[in-house]
């Protein structure tokens, strides 16, 4: 069996940056990863303001690591230039909540929504 620290705990019932920015704004990055393993889905999203991020939020379905890991991706996001947001590892996110081992997957589709929300950006942005 394994624990969850009490960090996991209080964003799994308080969650930072739930919500949903509209998709078709062209400052709007979007970012929707499921698990193949379990069946879960996270969605990020960014509000872009001249490279920097400066809103973001997310809505998940599935278990309370992935709601934790949504919630703390966004806090980190919130104030990063799009590279340094390019740059977050679910390494980091995973040591933020002591995300138990058997649940580090919850936190690699928080670091592949992140990408795919700057990568929908950065595409947009071309148009
Ligand atoms: Fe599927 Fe956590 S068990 S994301």
């Amino acid at each position: 069996m394994f624990e969850y620290s009490d960090e996991l705990m209080r964003h799994f019932h308080d969650p930072h940056n739930v919500g949903d920015f509209d998709e078709n704004d062209s400052r709007v990055g979007t970012g929707v990863v499921g698990s193949p393993a379990c069946g879960d889905v996270l969605k990020i999203q960014i509000l872009v303001d001249n490279n920097v991020i400066t809103d973001a939020k997310f809505k998940a379905y599935g278990c309370c690591s992935v709601i934790a890991s949504g919630s703390v991706a966004t806090d980190e996001l919130i104030g990063k230039t799009l590279d340094q947001a390019l740059g977050i590892l679910n390494t980091e996110i995973a040591a933020l909540l002591d995300l138990p081992k058997i649940k580090v997957h919850c936190s690699m589709i928080a670091e592949k929504a992140i990408k795919a929300a700057v990568e929908d950006y950065q595409e947009k942005s071309k148009r």
